[in-house]
């Protein structure tokens, strides 16, 4: 039995881990395709998408520096205002590199939205996003998203780097947590 056993609070196994890392390496060997020859810089969301990157940069065929931003929504009380501070900012110029974050999740949109714009006025060459998920019906602003894993329908999940009140992120699937659980 796995040490994260949580069959009793999720309601259904919406990925699971071995499609996870099946896709990881799709992705990853289109990535090694569009940017060879490029100056690849991978810069990861904190704290979602630890577990994604920590695969899909190892499931590229060559070396690959990351770096890592921490940021959150603020300024109503809810992740719905669009508002982002950062929390944690990268230790490197973007100036002229080939930037591709990677998230674990697209929910609303307006998180990727801010980086997008952020990222672009500090003068790097290129912004492509990878997401390993996406809720389509929970988009409040488009985002130009290159790489896409898998989309999902708007519930609340957990899992491979998804939390509930900091809990779940090291389960290994992605998975629709019982109302029970947060109600
Ligand atoms: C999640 C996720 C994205 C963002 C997506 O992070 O990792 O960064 O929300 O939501 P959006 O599309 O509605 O902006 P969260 O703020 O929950 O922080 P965490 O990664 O530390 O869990």
């Amino acid at each position: 039995m796995r040490a994260t056993d949580i069959s009793d609070q999720i309601t259904t196994t919406l990925v699971t881990e071995e499609q996870i890392q099946e896709k990881l390496r799709e992705i990853a060997a289109q990535v090694a395709a569009d940017y060879e020859g490029k100056d690849l810089l991978l810069v990861g969301v904190l704290k979602g998408a630890v577990m994604v990157m920590a695969d899909f940069a190892r499931a590229l065929p060559y070396v690959v520096p990351m770096d890592w931003m921490a940021v959150s929504s603020y300024g109503s009380g809810t992740k719905s205002s669009g508002v982002v501070q950062i929390r944690k900012d990268l230790d490197t110029d973007l100036h002229d590199r080939h930037v591709l974050i990677v998230e674990d999740i697209i929910d609303s949109g307006l998180t990727l939205s801010w980086l997008l714009e952020n990222f672009e006025s500090r003068g790097a060459a290129s912004v492509e996003v990878f997401a390993l998920l996406r809720k389509p019906d929970a988009a409040k602003v488009h985002v130009d998203c290159r790489y896409i894993g898998f989309d999902i329908p708007n519930e609340f999940v957990i899992g491979y780097g998804l939390d509930y009140d900091e809990r779940y992120r090291n389960v290994r699937d992605v998975a629709v947590l019982a109302p029970h659980v947060y109600s």
